[in-house]
């Protein structure tokens, strides 16, 4: 029997390529030159779309593709999936949700300490020799006891919550309404106030329309010249030119980000800064965490292929 055709729009590492491989006829869009030419060629036997979370499946590709049944995130964010153009040819989407959650949680932090300790600088300081020829390294901020505050308290907000207490930090989040599993910290729904009452700002917005920019200018100004933004969900969730407006004139005192608009190609603006902390959107990047975002890609195609219920659909 002929396998199922997958259009496959971004690499994979090879533990997940091999079973893909082995079920499926994989079409390597991401491979291919001329993409419009290969989609006239391939588009009649593709019926599933095998994604990233960034990458997505906006309605251009999926107008594309009429044999279209399913569209497989790598990923637990599906911004970047026009689901209405999915819900309107009943065409099912899938995520990648749970597994990656405290990875995403454990990078949030790292950076926070990274950034507040001048982790980063203080190597490059060992390792030049400044250490031995110009003595000791600038004195950082401390973060235990501080204020922290999170944008945010789904799963991974929550997650990042869990480990700022550890840090005897002040807890304030922000959400559509207060959560019954975070009565132990102060939930403050206006994100201009949240940032006013923090030191440290996390975001962790699932990303839609609804959240595009909401940390805006006057989110940045509160955070203030001794704040710091931690992005670690979606790049469209700040206004990224406010950013760097603050970022550049000490508006604001520094950020760690891991999601930048037009990545991986980002704003050449960030390389001239030394109270950043950059990360190339790896939240999720430990081997554990990959392998099984990769099983779960998988499992929802056979499952859908095979007339069984899906793991992890979105819609
Ligand atoms: C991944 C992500 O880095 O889960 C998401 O939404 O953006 C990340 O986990 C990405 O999807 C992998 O390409």
């Amino acid at each position: 029997m002929n396998k199922v055709g997958i259009l496959q729009v971004a690499p994979y590492p090879a533990w997940d390529e091999g079973p893909l491989n082995e079920t499926f006829t994989m079409h390597r869009y991401f491979d291919a030159q001329d993409k419009a030419q290969f989609l006239a060629e391939h588009s009649a036997a593709i019926r599933g779309i095998a994604t990233r979370g960034e990458r997505g499946a906006d309605r251009a590709l999926i107008d594309a593709l009429p044999a279209l049944e399913i569209i497989s995130v790598y990923g637990v964010g599906y911004d970047a999936v026009d689901l209405d153009a999915a819900r309107e040819r009943g065409i099912r989407v899938t995520n990648t949700p749970d597994v990656l959650t405290k990875d995403v949680a454990d990078l949030g932090i790292a950076m926070m300490l990274a950034q507040a300790r001048g982790i980063v600088g203080a190597e490059t300081w060992v390792k030049s020799g400044d250490w031995a020829n110009r003595g000791l390294y600038d004195l950082k901020s401390r973060v235990h006891e501080k204020r922290a505050g999170v944008l945010g308290m789904g799963r991974i907000g929550y997650e990042v919550a869990k480990r700022l207490a550890a840090f005897d930090m002040d807890i304030f989040y922000g959400d559509l309404a207060p959560r019954d599993f975070a009565s132990d910290w102060k939930f403050i729904a206006d994100p201009v106030a949240l940032a006013e009452a923090c030191d440290f700002l996390f975001v962790t917005l699932a990303a839609s329309e609804a959240t595009r920019h909401i940390v805006g200018r006057k989110v940045v100004e509160a955070l203030g010249p001794d704040g710091m933004l931690i992005n670690i969900s979606r790049a469209s969730n700040v206004d990224e030119e406010a950013l760097l407006d603050a970022l550049e004139t000490g508006g604001l005192g520094s950020a760690a980000l891991d999601v930048f608009e037009g990545e991986p190609a980002i704003n050449p603006r960030f390389f001239d800064l030394d109270n950043v902390l950059l990360q190339p959107h790896h939240a999720s990047g430990t081997v554990e965490t990959r392998k099984a975002m990769g099983a779960l890609v998988y499992d929802n195609l056979v499952a859908h292929f095979e007339g069984r219920s899906l793991p992890s659909p979105v819609i």
